[in-house]
């Protein structure tokens, strides 16, 4: 016979829910213009790792091993990075959304793949410092038929906002000119097969989308069991330039150092510092915390703090902080300090002279920057 322990646990069992992932990881980026010209905005690396990874590393950190990820024109791009999803194991599949209709247009088409099964939606730009599991594993236990996120921004006319009435979530609204919450719908939701009613329902809106924001206030108006839970950890959604830099600067604070690379007796190495394979520093100052990319040369510079260089690039006499330089990139001898920059990559900046001051730049793919002798 079974103890009632047992029993109590069998039961736990039964009602615990079995989830797959939805990643949208489509969009045009043009917030984060030039950059996104020619890359996926999912792909700028925080801390050098796409923003998308995280997304994709913290679904399978909840046992979730089933992923979609709906795509747009830059598609290709995407799944030559994320690859079958072995790689973090998961079995990641691809839905090509031919029209950027909505985030709410996503779940419909990834109707077929969900089947009956509850899932995770998260917006690939989203940046959540910490993971999502423990969210996750409440709603797998808790019955919910939607759980969303909230956060205080100090923009809630940027975002969907949650409006409380007695506690509980009465309504959403995207965008409100005059928000009555400073409480954002963050980009990570928890959906069970009542989405798909809602979002065949649903109208578009203004700007021509189906809004999840309507989904979830059309499950609220059904009387079903929507609930939020207000986030007790750092979360950006990285559609500019300075979000990336910051969530930049808050990863590369949460890891540990490491050293993959050769440094030499002239350097000297202020932690944490992460080195990766292959990296090299000579005659530098390396003011962590920062990364420095695979193959990636670091020559008479001062690197740091809250930088991240990417692989195979060659830096000699810069002066960078607060910055990300991607891969490929080679930077010789600019006259003023780089700070607070987003440089694309195969990017050549090569400097002159000039007096006072500091760059700040945004520089896509393939820029070329010569300054002459002054
Ligand atoms: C979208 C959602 C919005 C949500 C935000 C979170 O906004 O429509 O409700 O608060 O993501 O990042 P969008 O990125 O489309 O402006």
């Amino acid at each position: 016979m079974a103890s009632t322990k047992e029993r109590l646990l069998e039961k736990r069992k039964k009602r615990i829910r079995t989830l797959k992932g939805l990643i949208l990881s489509g969009g045009k980026g043009s917030r984060l213009r030039p950059f996104t010209y020619t890359s996926a905005k999912q792909l700028v690396p925080i801390a050098n790792k796409p923003v998308l990874f995280y997304a994709i590393e913290q679904l399978v950190e909840c046992g979730i091993r089933d992923i979609a990820v709906v795509v747009g024109d830059t598609g290709e791009q995407i799944e030559t990075a994320v690859g079958d999803g072995s790689a973090f194991g998961a079995r990641v599949e691809y839905i090509q959304q031919d029209a950027p209709l909505g985030i709410a247009h996503a779940v419909k088409i990834a109707r077929d793949y969900m089947g009956e099964t509850p899932f995770v939606l998260y917006l690939g730009d989203n940046f959540l410092l910490g993971g999502v599991k423990t969210f996750v594993d409440r709603f797998r236990d808790n019955g919910a038929n939607c759980q969303i996120l909230l956060h205080p921004v100090n923009n809630p006319q940027a975002f969907g906002i949650a409006e409380f009435v007695d506690g509980r979530v009465a309504r959403i609204v995207e965008k409100p000119a005059s928000p009555t919450s400073n409480l954002a719908v963050i980009g990570i939701y928890m959906f069970d097969h009542h989405v798909f009613e809602a979002v065949e329902r649903i109208k578009p809106s203004g700007r021509g989308e189906l809004e999840i924001t309507d989904t979830i206030q059309y499950l609220i108006d059904k009387g079903l069991d929507v609930r939020a839970e207000v986030l007790d950890r750092y979360w950006i959604d990285t559609g500019k330039m300075d979000d990336i830099l910051e969530a930049n600067r808050m990863v590369l604070q949460s890891l540990a150092p490491s050293n993959r690379g050769q440094v030499d007796e002239r350097t000297r190495v202020y932690e944490p510092v992460i080195l990766e394979k292959g990296a090299k520093v000579v005659n530098s100052v390396l003011r962590g915390p920062l990364v420095i990319g695979a193959e990636t040369e670091i020559v008479d510079s001062y690197v740091g703090p809250f930088t991240a260089i990417n692989h195979h690039c060659r830096l000699l006499g810069v002066r960078v902080g607060g910055s990300i330089v991607l891969e490929h990139t080679t930077i010789e001898n600019p006259h003023w300090p780089i700070e607070h920059s987003l440089i694309g990559r195969y990017v050549t900046l090569r400097g002159g002279q000039a007096v006072g001051g500091a760059y700040s730049l945004n520089l896509g793919d393939h820029s070329q920057i010569e300054m002459p002798e002054g």
